[in-house]
């Protein structure tokens, strides 16, 4: 049935339909772009032929073959002009209503057999669906950003889709070159659900002060291993994008967790919508340079808790003078868990920084309330003499990587709870639409479940953020001695 697909329309030419023409197009297929005004159609023939020249620039495409994808590729400001298309997806503005106007036009306007797709982040495929005369025939075709490159599709069926319909539809992902995961009609899919959940849990924790936007970037790049951080990744998606997403999560689940971080609503007021429009959480920064490892001024250290990474060694291949507690000028405090209450039985509370190793590229450095800023610098030049990344954050429960990594991983196990996805599905939505190295239940085997049941409950006691709370199957699993949630029977 796949080869019933070769003409399809796309409505709306942004950075997301452009890159959904070119994956279409360069599948051999003929596409119809459609835009609103002539403006935003050269707009989008403008994204598309630059995306093309920089793969014939990288010697992924030939000039020839680029020739003909583009010949395949016609550009229109009329609906009308998708009568005969066999498969039309939207990629507009997220607004329910500009979406539910634009399928009762295509409705009208399509051949009766055209599959409606939308390619919506997050909004009810099935509230766009009875728009038209043909719900049955309405899916979501979900691309990730950017289109040409991420794997990924999610199809999304309703339960007034018709039967086959959404097997067809993933045929027709795979001839795309992609994999398709077929999921139901639930606010943000697998992959926005777990996603922004997290890339706003981060921008909470960076108003909180937890630690910098560079801090938290680093961390989730270099401790976990993520293709961007949370930040960069907020910029390329689009702030306005994330936050409407945001709000239709918030308006199905109520949860504190989904409301969008207040410092997004005032990026996008203020125009800052990421990287389209210029800038966002970065404004056209250049990277950071090589880190400097100039030795700080420290006359002697303490390094205290267990130091499996040999810490204190490589202080003192550096040359650094050890001494007790009481006598260091910089007291470093290996730990996993805050480290205010040894602070506070010190003689120098002042001198004394929490230090959590996480892989082998970064440390964070907490500084406790108490925690002089000299000391703290100098636990940072140490870090790096020890040839880490230090993230600057403050004390508080799981520190900077595991409060953000465990409750995406105990969302993934509640979104598999549900009954919503399946572990494989979910694992391979994760690492094909963001890139990331492992799915979330491939990283709870990794990390172990009682790791991560204990960092939750930690995290819940502190925040006391009931959506926090480890998941009951998680927390019966660890009880039961299960070791992996793939061997339940
Ligand atoms: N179009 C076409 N190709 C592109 C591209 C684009 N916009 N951006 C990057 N590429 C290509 C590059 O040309 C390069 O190809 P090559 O290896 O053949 O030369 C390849 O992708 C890798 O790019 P770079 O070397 O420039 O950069 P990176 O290695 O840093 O990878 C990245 C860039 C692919 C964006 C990577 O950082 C990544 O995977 N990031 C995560 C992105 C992500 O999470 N996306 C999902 C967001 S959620 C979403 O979209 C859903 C929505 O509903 C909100």
């Amino acid at each position: 049935m796949t080869g019933a697909f070769e003409t399809v329309g796309v409505v709306g030419l942004g950075t997301m339909g452009a890159g959904i023409a070119e994956v279409f197009a360069l599948a051999g297929l003929a596409v119809i772009g459609v835009e609103a005004d002539l403006a935003a159609l050269e707009r989008g023939r403008g994204h598309l032929e630059g995306s093309t020249a920089k793969a014939v620039a990288k010697g992924r495409l030939g000039e020839a073959e680029r020739a003909e994808i583009l010949a395949r590729v016609s550009f229109t400001t009329s609906l009308e002009d998708l009568a005969g298309a066999d498969l039309v997806i939207e990629a507009i503005p997220e607004v329910m209503e500009f979406k539910r106007a634009l399928f009762t036009d295509l409705d009208r306007i399509c051949k009766p057999s055209t599959v409606l797709a939308t390619n919506t982040s997050s909004l009810s495929v099935t509230e766009i669906a009875v728009t038209t005369t043909r719900p049955g025939r309405v899916v979501g075709m979900h691309f990730f950003n950017p289109a040409p490159v991420m794997k990924l599709v999610e199809v999304v069926r309703t339960v007034i889709t018709e039967d086959g319909l959404a097997e067809e539809v993933a045929d027709l992902a795979r001839r795309l070159g992609k994999t398709p995961v077929t999921v139901g009609d639930r606010a943000g899919f697998v992959v926005n659900r777990l996603l922004l959940t997290y890339l706003n849990h981060a921008a909470v924790l960076l108003e909180n002060g937890l630690a910098d936007r560079d801090g938290i970037d680093a961390a989730m790049r270099l401790g976990v291993g993520l293709p961007m951080g949370p930040f960069a990744l907020l910029d390329l998606i689009g702030l306005d994008t994330s936050y409407e997403v945001m709000c239709v999560l918030f308006q199905e689940s109520r949860d504190r967790r989904h409301a969008p971080a207040p410092i997004l609503r005032e990026l996008v007021t203020a125009g800052l919508l990421g990287r389209k429009s210029g800038g966002g959480f970065y404004r056209g920064e250049q990277p950071a340079g090589p880190l400097s490892t100039s030795k700080p001024s420290v006359g002697s250290v303490a390094v205290l808790g267990e130091d499996g990474d040999g810490f204190a060694d490589k202080l003192s291949a550096a040359g650094f003078k050890s001494a007790a507690a009481a006598d260091a000028d910089v007291v470093v405090a290996l730990s996993r868990t805050p480290v205010i209450e040894l602070a506070a039985g010190l003689a120098h509370p002042e001198r004394l920084v929490g230090l959590h190793l996480v892989g082998d590229r970064i440390a964070e450095v907490a500084s406790t309330v108490l925690t002089s800023p000299e000391a703290a610098r100098a636990a940072e030049g140490l870090v790096r003499i020890a040839g880490r990344t230090p993230v600057l954050c403050r004390d508080r429960a799981e520190f900077v990587v595991d409060a953000l990594l465990y409750p995406y991983l105990n969302d993934a196990v509640r979104m598999y709870d549900s009954g919503y996805a399946a572990i494989e599905d979910i694992d391979a939505a994760m690492k094909l639409g963001c890139g990331y190295p492992s799915g979330p239940f491939e990283m709870l085997d990794e990390l172990g479940l009682e790791t991560v049941r204990d960092g939750l409950r930690a995290l819940y006691a502190e925040y006391r953020e009931p959506s926090l709370a480890p998941a009951p199957l998680l927390d019966q699993l660890v009880t039961a001695g299960v070791r992996s949630i793939r061997d339940l029977p």
